[in-house]
Order: C-alpha cells, then sequence, then structure tokens
C-alpha cells in the first residue's frame, strides 16, 4: 500500500490506474479508523478495482471552539487497518496542501443544510463539501462510499453531486455499531468509561422511538418527545437535538408516513455524538 502527501503524486497514481482501465473507489475520512471506516473500504473493494483512501482532518468543517486540535491521529495504525482491507494508497495531505495561503473558494449546498447538524455546527457542511468536492477532483473516482451515520452529510454529498454535475456514484453504507448499540465513530475515544456507558442513550432512544412507531404512534413531537425525556433521563446525557424529518427531502412532518430521518444529537460531557434511524411506516 502507497502513502501519498501531495495531490500531483496522487494524481500521477490514479492517472496510472486509470490507464489500466482499472475503475477506482474513494472512501474519504478524517482518520483514527474503525470497523465503520473499514466497512466502507471493504464495500468500496467490493465494487471497484483499486480502493483509495483519504485521512485528512480538515479544519475548515470545524467550528472555533470545536476538537480539531485533539481530534484523535494515527496515520501508521489507520495504515495497517487500510491495508489489511485492501485499500491500494492512502492519500494523507497536510493542511498547507489542501488549503495554501490565498485559498478563498468553498461549495455551499443551500436548504438542507439549514437543519440539524448545520444548525448546531455553523459553516461545517460548507467545509464539508468543499473538502469533498477537492477530493473527487483530486482523485476522479467512479465511485465514492460515505456511511449512513452521518445521515445528513450523506444528503448534503448526493445532492452536492448530483446539482454539479459530478460524475461519480455516491454509495451510502449502513452504519456500523459496537455489539451493544454504540454506533462507531473515532470521537467514542474521548468517552470516559461511565460515559461510554451513558452514551448508549442514543441507540436506546432510537429503539424506543421504533417501538412507539410498532405500537401505532404517528406524532412526531411525541416521539420526539418520548426520546428527549430518555436522554434527558441519563445525567451524563445533554440533548443536543431530536428531529425527525421526511426522508430525503428533510421537509418538516405533521404526521409520520413514509419515510422519515429521526436524528439525534447527545452530549455526554465535552462530547458530542451523533446518531440515526430511518423509520418506515
Ligand atoms: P469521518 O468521521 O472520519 O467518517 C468517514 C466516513 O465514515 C463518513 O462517510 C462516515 O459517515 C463514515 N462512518 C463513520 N462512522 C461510521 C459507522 N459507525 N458506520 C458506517 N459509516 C461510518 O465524515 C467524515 O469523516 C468527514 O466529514 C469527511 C466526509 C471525511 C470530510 O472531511
Amino acid at each position: 500500500m502507497q502513502i501519498f502527501h501531495t495531490i500531483s503524486e496522487t494524481r500521477a497514481f490514479v492517472r496510472q490506474a486509470r490507464a489500466r482501465g482499472r475503475v477506482i473507489g474513494l472512501v474519504p475520512t478524517m482518520g483514527y479508523l474503525h470497523e465503520g471506516h473499514l466497512e466502507l473500504m471493504r464495500r468500496a473493494k467490493s465494487q471497484c478495482d483499486m480502493v483509495i483512501a483519504s485521512i485528512f482532518v480538515n479544519p475548515t468543517q470545524f467550528g472555533p471552539t470545536e476538537d480539531f486540535g485533539r481530534y484523535p491521529r494515527d496515520l501508521e495504525r489507520d495504515a495497517a487497518m487500510a491495508e489489511s482491507v485492501g485499500v491500494a494508497a492512502i492519500f494523507n495531505p497536510p493542511v498547507e496542501e489542501m488549503y495554501p495561503q490565498g485559498y478563498c473558494t468553498y461549495v455551499d449546498v443551500e436548504r438542507i443544510t439549514d437543519k440539524l447538524c448545520g444548525l448546531s455546527r455553523p459553516g461545517h457542511f460548507r467545509g464539508v463539501a468543499t473538502v469533498v468536492t477537492k477530493l473527487f477532483n483530486i482523485v476522479q473516482p467512479d465511485y465514492a462510499y460515505f456511511g449512513q451515520k452521518d445521515a445528513q452529510q450523506a444528503l448534503v454529498i448526493k445532492r452536492m453531486t448530483a446539482d454539479l454535475n459530478m460524475d461519480l456514484e455516491v454509495v451510502i453504507v449502513p452504519t456500523v455499531r459496537e455489539q451493544d448499540g454504540l454506533a462507531m465513530s473515532s470521537r467514542n475515544l474521548y468517552l470516559e468509561p461511565e460515559q461510554r456507558h451513558a452514551a448508549l442513550v442514543l441507540s436506546r432512544g432510537l429503539e424506543r422511538a421504533r417501538k412507539a412507531l410498532r405500537e401505532g404512534e404517528r406524532n412526531p413531537a411525541e416521539i420526539r418527545q418520548l426520546v428527549i425525556d430518555m436522554i434527558q433521563a441519563e445525567p451524563l446525557a445533554e440533548p443536543d437535538y431530536v428531529e425527525l424529518y421526511s426522508y430525503p427531502g428533510l421537509e418538516p412532518l405533521e404526521r409520520i408516513e413514509g419515510l422519515t430521518l429521526l436524528a439525534l444529537a447527545v452530549k455526554i460531557g465535552r462530547t458530542r455524538l451523533i446518531d440515526n434511524a430511518i423509520l418506515e411506516v
């Protein structure tokens, strides 16, 4: 497996593969890989001849008081993990390679970013859409893989590629969970043991909502309140948002019918975790 730190080396590598007719898959990540990331890479490997993973903690998607500085980084560990699932190359640029002096161009996906994480993290999706566009331009993949864990992000990327006529297919991979239900995340590393236990309120909240739905509840406000109550009953957890929207349109709902996104963001100490479920009536 190769590790590239520059755009030009990465381009040269991709150009050669493409000349040999290879179908190329890209898995964008911020590193500190876990089973969720590896599942994206395995899926890519099953559909593509060659998989490239990017590992870049993207400063433009972090707010000024967020965890950019302390986000976990361990390239050696990540490289061994990526290699074990057959990744051909890692693109791991320094910040100056992606955002050199004088950088001033951003991609803004409107409307679907003005809710959920877009509200609690202003500018976040502008940073995500920008860096993903750059990664797509650098690698020019045939397929790119994203996790359902970040449901709104996946919708933003799909919308962006459609709106800007980007010539690739976006594949969304189901959320990978720990045995006890906690969605895998690089940020789980921040949790102390009691906080790790408290973090189960996210997946339990989703389960609570599914149960209410099975029992016939169709009022989104009722379901939202059930989940908020559950989170508030956990002393170490504080809800950031609990929202239900139509899926994939992200329109507000009066009543649950058809596909519905239930999305949660919860603070456990300084750590903000997200999870979601697509409810189907
Ligand atoms: P990161 O949080 O490292 O996640 C990289 C990819 O892995 C994303 O598509 C995310 O949805 C997916 N992923 C994370 N946890 C997952 C899980 N438990 N199950 C399935 N997929 C999971 O998301 C980002 O990085 C960044 O915003 C990025 C897209 C790389 C742009 O900087």
